[in-house]
């Protein structure tokens, strides 16, 4: 296929919008020649002015050279009409996200560019085999799908859909390399990649505030501090609108044919019917100020109780062991039948976990050290334990310098749960073939600041244990939401890397 963005081939965007400019940008920054249309009047021209605004701030920072900048001008053309499309190598649409209108927009370009020419869409949600079925060559059409905002997003899902001809496929990674991104190639599948897989982050997060187990600030705190996002759930969608990530949500789980695995929770769906949008609409998970900051920040931690004057661990936990030693209280293995103990399960609740040990369920703390504990460690009692026990077990911790986070009685507390369900998600991508494992890992890292793509995550976590966190997840709360993935179970029975080909 010839090249796209020569003067002969240019590329086509229509629809100057938030992302048909963005798109412009990094095409006009990475030397390409551009066509640009939409159909509101003067929509163009306030995206060209913009693209150069930003454009100069780029050489003025040292990003871009002054050359590209200048040449952009006469590389960029902004067309009176559709019929200008004529000569483009290939056209990307970022009009409005409306099915019809996109259809009716392609059939048109099929009648004025050249056969050869790809057609692609940006469309977030809608099929593209949908968008494909109103014109006559399907072979050509294909998602090209760019994250907001499109200069800082390095990640563009290059989506095949039934009919998208390899080629198609190969010319589309090779303009996403060229536009400075990083191509993914992700079947024609609800919400494509990024957005199905960052579904188990925020719902698994709601499924915790459903069951009572944990506060947003307390859910948020643990992923932020010990599983390294740089930003909790509910932060996020507070940020993103649940006007955005509630439809979303709904649209992904249909899509699945309903899938307990995606399912969001009824709180989610009233936030929306509420106008509780998050910082859009000054209050969502959280409440915010006029310039969205927020105003309702948690009161500081109150100070420690005494610590206990022995712990009983009865698993000789290492990690426990160690925490008992750096607050100077001595640590035994029998039960003595009144200090507190502590045990450290995976995937279970402390009823469950207490109960199989033949432990005391009054007496026993249950301490999650599944990722990383040096800043904030959390613990949960079953219900009707004695309060003093989980009080001195916190103080235990608490003069180790870490803050402690006690949730309510949780198979698998806040932080395997979630990450549990990340890598499930992961891998079940990997099983039906969304997109090759690396990609996978690639694309969450790259589309949603992830600190490890799902499959990492896995690796890292061990196998063996998120199969068992979800098993028991499942066994513990009779959900099919917890069900292993397949391509987990072999793997994990198989002592395989989460990557490992089928
Ligand atoms: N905003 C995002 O975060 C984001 C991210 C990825 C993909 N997308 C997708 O990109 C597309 C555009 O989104 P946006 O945020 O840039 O929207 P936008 O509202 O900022 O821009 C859309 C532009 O398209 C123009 N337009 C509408 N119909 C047209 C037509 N028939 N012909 C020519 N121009 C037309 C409008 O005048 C408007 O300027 C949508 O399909 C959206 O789902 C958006």
């Amino acid at each position: 296929m010839a090249e796209i963005g020569t003067p002969e081939r240019p590329l086509g965007i229509v629809g100057a919008g938030a992302m048909g400019s963005g798109i412009a940008q990094v095409a006009l920054a990475n030397g390409l020649d551009v066509v640009l249309w939409d159909q509101a009047e003067g929509a163009a021209e306030k995206a060209r002015a913009q693209i150069f605004a930003r454009l100069a701030r780029s050489v003025e920072k040292g990003e871009l050279e002054p050359g590209l900048r200048d040449s952009a001008e006469r590389r960029l053309r902004l067309a009176g009409g559709l019929a200008e499309f004529a000569g483009c190598g290939a056209v990307i649409e970022a009009v409005v996200e409306d099915l019809e209108v996109k259809r009716r927009l392609f059939a048109e370009l099929e009648g004025i560019v050249a056969e050869d020419a790809i057609l692609a869409s940006n469309t977030s949600s809608l099929p593209i085999g949908a968008i494909a079925r109103a014109v006559r060559l399907r072979r050509r059409i294909a998602g090209l799908h760019f994250f907001n905002p499109v200069p800082l997003m390095r990640l563009v899902e290059v989506i095949r859909a039934a009919d998208t001809d390899d080629a198609v496929v190969e010319s589309l990674v090779a303009l996403g390399k060229r536009l400075g991104r990083v191509p993914v190639v992700v079947k024609d599948a609800p919400g494509f990649l990024v957005n199905l897989g960052g579904r188990a982050y925020t719902t698994e997060a709601l499924h915790l505030l459903h069951e009572g187990v944990a506060t947003p600030d307390d859910i948020d705190a643990v992923m932020r501090d010990c599983c390294g996002f740089r930003m909790g759930p509910f932060e996020l969608m507070d940020l993103t609108g649940i006007d955005v990530n509630y439809p979303v949500s709904r649209i992904i789980q249909d899509g699945y044919m309903g899938d307990p695995r995606l399912a969001t929770t009824p709180l989610h769906a009233a936030m929306r019917d509420a106008g509780r949008l998050g910082r859009k609409s000054g209050h969502g998970f959280y409440r915010y100020d006029s310039a969205g900051k927020r105003i309702d920040a948690p009161p500081p931690a109150a100070p420690a109780g005494a610590k206990p004057g022995r712990i009983i661990l009865p698993e000789a936990e290492e990690g426990l062991v160690a925490l008992a030693e750096a607050a100077g209280v001595p640590s035994i293995a029998h039960d003595d039948g009144e200090s507190p103990i502590a045990i450290a399960p995976w995937g279970e609740d402390c009823t469950t976990a207490a109960l199989r040990l033949d432990f005391d369920p009054g007496r026993t703390v249950a301490v999650d050290l599944s990722h990383d504990t040096s800043k904030r460690i959390t613990i949960m009692t079953a219900p009707g334990a004695d309060p003093e026990a989980a009080d001195a077990v916190a103080a235990m911790l608490a003069a180790t310098g870490r803050a402690v986070t006690r949730i309510k009685d949780s198979p698998g507390f806040i932080a395997q749960r979630i990450t549990a369900m990340i890598a499930n998600l992961g891998c079940e991508m990997a099983q039906i073939g969304l997109a090759s494992p690396a990609d996978i890992d690639i694309a969450m890292r790259l589309g949603l600041n992830y600190p490890l793509g799902p499959l990492e995550l896995a690796d890292r976590m061990g196998l063996d244990r998120v199969y068992d966190i979800l098993f028991r997840l499942q066994d513990i709360t009779g959900s099919d939401r917890y069900r292993p993935s397949l391509w987990l179970r072999r793997r994990a029975l198989l002592r395989l890397p989460a990557a490992t080909p089928s």
